[in-house]
């Protein structure tokens, strides 16, 4: 189990991803805010220099993305799109050496899917621990699929040859901010990761899906040597 120690040393690494992030965005941008625990840093930062003077408006991947950003004083679009996003910025589960993502573990990755395909350029954030060789095990793959039918689903997914685990919260099934359930797939290593996002949105029930390709712009890894940034090739 990941000690105390540990896991502020992980915040420590979030935090010097998220800050470093915030140098990219200019005045008068668009800002996709992504969800999660490094993303957080970001909004903050953002929030720090909006009050020194920076006139950006955001665009929040999920309902508690939207209310830190209120309490950071970051003006917001509403939700209809379509935005002319500038930036977007947003955390990972895991990263590989070709930028590609596995997202969703806080289950907002319908919306951060959206926002990063809408955005000129998408920023992602991360503490080091999040780098691996192939994208898969431990992580689960997050699918987001529609409630009605969901192990129909479930099981057109399993004939792919993987496990899916419907995800459950406080003895609750687990639904999303757009009311949709989501499956967690136990896959060993997503050597393929374009194929098996392709094969995943042609089932009937898939809303949407956590994998993230060909989609990052520019890695920024918090470590303990200093930050690290990774720019995609030819994107
Ligand atoms: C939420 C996400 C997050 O970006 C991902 O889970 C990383 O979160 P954290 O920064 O807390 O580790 O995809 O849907």
């Amino acid at each position: 189990m990941e000690s105390k120690v540990e896991k502020q040393g992980l915040e420590e690494l979030k935090r010097m991803a998220a800050e470093e992030s915030v140098k990219f965005v200019r005045d008068g941008d668009v800002v996709g805010l992504g969800t999660g625990s490094t993303a957080k840093y970001m909004v903050i930062a953002l929030g720090e220099r909006v009050r020194q003077g920076l006139s950006i408006k955001g665009v929040p991947t999920s309902q508690e993305s939207a209310d830190l950003a209120h309490k950071h004083c970051i003006p917001l679009l509403n939700n209809d799109g379509a935005w002319a996003i500038d930036v977007a910025i947003d955390g990972a589960d895991q990263v590989d050496p070709q930028l590609n993502l596995i997202k969703g573990g806080g289950g907002a990755l319908l919306r951060e899917k959206i926002v990063a395909a809408a955005a000129r350029q998408l920023i992602i954030i991360v503490d080091e621990s999040k780098r691996v060789p192939v994208l898969g095990h431990p992580m689960p793959l997050p699918v987001e699929v529609a409630t009605f039918g969901w192990k129909s689903t479930a099981c057109q997914i399993e004939q792919l040859g993987v496990k899916a685990v419907i995800r459950e919260h406080g003895g609750q099934r687990y639904k999303t901010e757009a009311g949709n359930y989501i499956l967690d797939l136990q896959i060993d290593r997503i050597t393929d990761p374009a194929g098996l996002e392709a094969r995943l949105n042609v089932i009937p029930g898939v809303v949407e899906t956590g994998l993230f390709v060909g989609r990052t712009h520019v890695l920024i890894v918090g470590t303990p040597r200093g930050v690290e940034i990774q720019t995609a090739a030819n994107r």
